[in-house]
């Protein structure tokens, strides 16, 4: 196991580990979900709060991970009916969600959209869905080409916020939306082309195109959450970057200013990244 550590993380970061469609068993999943807690103990240990991981772990485990869950780890969901309840066979919904306990919802990851050719208009509901249940929706933004990123970017979030959707943010923003302890919604900058690729965008691209969503999103009122992970009134959202990150480029990447977290793939599923990963915290 490598011993290497690259530079410690210098803010507070959200980090979503998300397995996608693995282990392929349950006793490989209790298996993985034990090196998590076992690294987690060791951070509580320590003292260190840099850093809040969420485990997005298929929808099959997630309930019995949840309620064997020895830490104080997180455990999202890899998404969410865009509907409330009824005959949508094969659909979780975010009542059920929250009946244990999840607070985190990926919504709309790009190989969601891409294998369930998500509509702008479901993924909205699903975010309505979402913050009903006082889970936070990670909305994924992905774009294909660097050269037309702004376009597409501004494209889907044209087509998801609209007044209904702005309204129901603003309205949890005045509520005590899961005793804010987390932000209202979070972003997920997804570059198609980073993801499971090995390559990743420099930070100054990065900026660039998260600036890009924080400007559009301003003009709608919604602001950027200044403290980067724990939504703390302060404002509505926070913003994440995924597509290969691991932990030799997560140290570098999160000097980027305007990023608050990231979104794991495979990374999240190799022992030494995660213990690698928790242990760069300051
Ligand atoms: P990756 O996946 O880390 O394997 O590139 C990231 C993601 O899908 O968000």
């Amino acid at each position: 196991m490598s011993k290497k550590i690259a530079q410690p993380i210098p803010k507070k970061l959200f980090v979503g580990f998300n397995w996608k469609m693995n282990p392929p068993t349950l006793f490989e999943a209790k298996k993985l979900f034990d090196i998590y807690t076992l690294y987690n103990f060791q951070r509580a240990d320590r003292g260190l709060a840099g850093l809040l991981p969420v485990l997005f772990v298929p929808i099959l485990f997630l309930t019995y991970l949840q309620s064997h869950n020895p830490s104080s780890l997180l455990i999202g969901s890899q998404d969410i009916s865009d509907q409330e309840s009824g005959a949508f066979t094969g659909q979780v919904s975010g009542q059920m969600l929250s009946s244990i306990d999840c607070k985190y919802a990926l919504i709309a990851h790009s190989e969601t959209r891409r294998d369930f050719k998500l509509k702008e208009k479901v993924i909205k509901n699903k975010i309505l869905q979402s913050l009903a249940s006082q889970i936070t929706p990670i909305v994924c933004l992905s774009f294909n080409s660097i050269e037309n990123a702004k376009k597409e970017l501004m494209l889907k979030l044209e087509n998801t916020f609209d007044i209904e959707l702005v309204e129901a943010i603003k309205s949890k923003a005045k509520s005590n939306f899961g005793s804010r302890q987390q932000p209202i919604f979070i972003i997920a900058l997804e570059p198609i082309a980073c993801i499971g690729t090995g390559q990743i965008l420099d930070n100054k691209e990065i900026y660039k195109q998260l600036a890009v969503i924080d400007t559009f999103l301003q003009s709608l009122n919604l602001n950027k959450s200044l403290d980067q992970v724990n939504g703390d009134q302060i404002g509505d959202y926070i913003s994440l970057y995924g597509g290969s990150v691991n932990k030799d480029n997560i140290g570098e990447l999160c000097k980027c200013p305007n990023v608050d977290g990231f979104l794991l793939g495979g990374a999240s599923l190799i022992e030494d990244q995660i213990q690698a990963i928790f242990g760069q915290e300051n």
